[in-house]
């Protein structure tokens, strides 16, 4: 078992609550940030840690933060992305429900560090009690002299919101989510500017994911050398990774960035092995958007080495034969799973969830999810195989925001590497499970 920064403390009982959370090391990183660190030092140590940002693409946070426009003047905000409806992505409830100080704290030394005197953690309607959790944290943090006016006495002051979203996997995307947050419609925005420019209500804003800001904590503590001395390569620190599917030991894990995918999946530390000992057929690594990998690919890189659970190692590849670590969702499924109800799912969740701004996307995932019914339902022909790789190809990269990429990458990956489940649907005539 590896190194834990986020979870370390999470089997303490009451550690939600805030007595047993701070008596046991928390808000250290505000008092030492507040008292004995200016901002500029904080976004060092998050350069140095090399932290990428845990939501699902990786950009390098502390590069992020120092794109951070500083006009006189005008306000800037920090807010936490906790919108987590990617299919397959739980660490963030298990993160806020288990440890929601760990996340206030994160938030309070991360608005010192960009000069944010309001921030916000938005999150997904459907996670109503985590935010009711959320609430009483940042109420105790308050009663507690680490919220408000003038914290510690350095004349720092922070006010910080909770908004509940309406249930909208779009409004994850950075701009759909600043959208939403002023009130309107939540469609993604045309970048540039990006929000380190002109973000929520046209100011400068940093939108980062929940375990990023979490990380924020270990780096402040411990500093940014520390946690890059964790992982392997531009994959520094520890990873959250929720672990589900045909696995005997489903959940949230903390992994040091770099462990093999062989040792996650087969170990008791963490997965267990598969479920009734079963073959692995297939892992979608990231979340549901990125590309699924045959066991064979998901286990070894091309140059035949075992595959890392790192950024690098994953992508290994490219689309011919790797994947994504993306937001760290970890979808397993044994050999009787079908690839094409699977995907079938899939599609219908990102047909259901495309805001419709841009017709690649709204129309592609219609004919997506239509063509793989007809498969599925016995009435498919190979042309139609064809025409669904052809819709994807043409989703890829045609629309405002990813997740046009998001619904094409599955469809793309399962043809690539399951074609012949596809033909054998086809050439049956007859579906082999019926849809419900
Ligand atoms: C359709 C869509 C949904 C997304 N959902 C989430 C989400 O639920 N949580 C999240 O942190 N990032 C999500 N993202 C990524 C965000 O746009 C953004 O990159 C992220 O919040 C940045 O934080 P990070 O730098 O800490 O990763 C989503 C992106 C897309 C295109």
């Amino acid at each position: 078992m590896g190194k834990k920064l986020l979870l370390a403390n999470d089997h303490i009982p009451g550690i939600q609550s805030y007595d047993v959370y701070r008596s046991n090391g928390g808000y250290l990183s505000v008092e030492k940030a507040l008292k004995t660190l200016k901002p500029e030092d904080i976004v060092e140590e998050v350069k140095k840690s090399g932290l990428r940002g845990r939501g699902g693409a990786g950009f390098p946070t502390g590069m992020k933060w120092s794109f951070l426009a500083k006009p006189e003047g005008v306000p800037r905000y920090l807010v936490c992305n906790a919108d987590e409806s990617e299919p397959g992505t739980f660490k963030d409830r298990y993160l806020m429900s288990r440890i929601p100080h760990l996340l206030v704290e994160g938030m309070i030394t991360s608005s010192y560090a960009l000069g944010a005197n309001t921030s916000y953690i938005y999150i997904r309607g459907e996670y109503y009690y985590v935010a009711q959790i959320l609430e009483k944290a940042i109420a105790e943090a308050y009663q507690n002299g680490w919220l408000g006016q003038n914290i510690l006495g350095t004349g720092y002051n922070l006010d910080l919101h909770v908004q509940v979203g309406g249930g909208a996997y779009i409004c994850g995307e950075e701009t759909a989510l600043l959208e939403s947050l002023e009130g309107k419609r939540g469609n993604p925005r045309i970048k540039p500017p990006f929000p380190a420019i002109a973000g929520l209500y046209g100011c400068p804003t940093v939108v980062n994911n929940v375990e990023t800001i979490a990380a924020v904590v270990p780096i402040v503590n411990d500093g940014g050398d520390s946690y890059a001395a964790i992982g392997i390569g531009k994959s520094t620190g520890t990873k959250l990774i929720s672990a589900s599917g045909h696995i005997k030991k489903p959940g949230v894990y903390e992994i040091e960035m770099g462990i093999t995918v062989e040792e996650f999946i087969y170990s008791e530390a963490y997965c267990g092995g598969i479920l009734n000992n079963k073959k692995l057929k297939a892992v979608v690594a990231g979340g549901s958007s990125v590309p699924i990998l045959p066991a064979d690919k998901i286990l070894t890189t091309p140059a035949g080495e075992k595959r890392l659970m790192s950024y690098e190692s994953l992508s290994e590849g490219g689309f011919a034969s790797g994947t994504m670590l993306g937001s760290g969702g970890f979808i397993v499924m044994d050999e009787d799973t079908s690839i094409v109800e699977n995907l079938y799912t899939f599609t219908r969740f990102y047909h259901h969830e495309s805001c419709g701004q841009c017709s690649p996307c709204r129309e592609g995932t219609a004919w997506m999810e239509k063509l793989l019914h007809k498969i599925l339902d016995g009435h498919g022909t190979l042309a139609d195989v064809d025409l669904l790789w052809e819709i994807q190809s043409k989703i890829e990269g045609n629309t405002i925001c990813p997740l046009g990429d998001a619904a094409a990458w599955p469809v793309a990956s399962a043809i690539r590497h399951f074609r012949s489940e596809f033909e054998s649907f086809v050439s049956n005539g007859n579906a082999k499970h019926p849809i419900n």
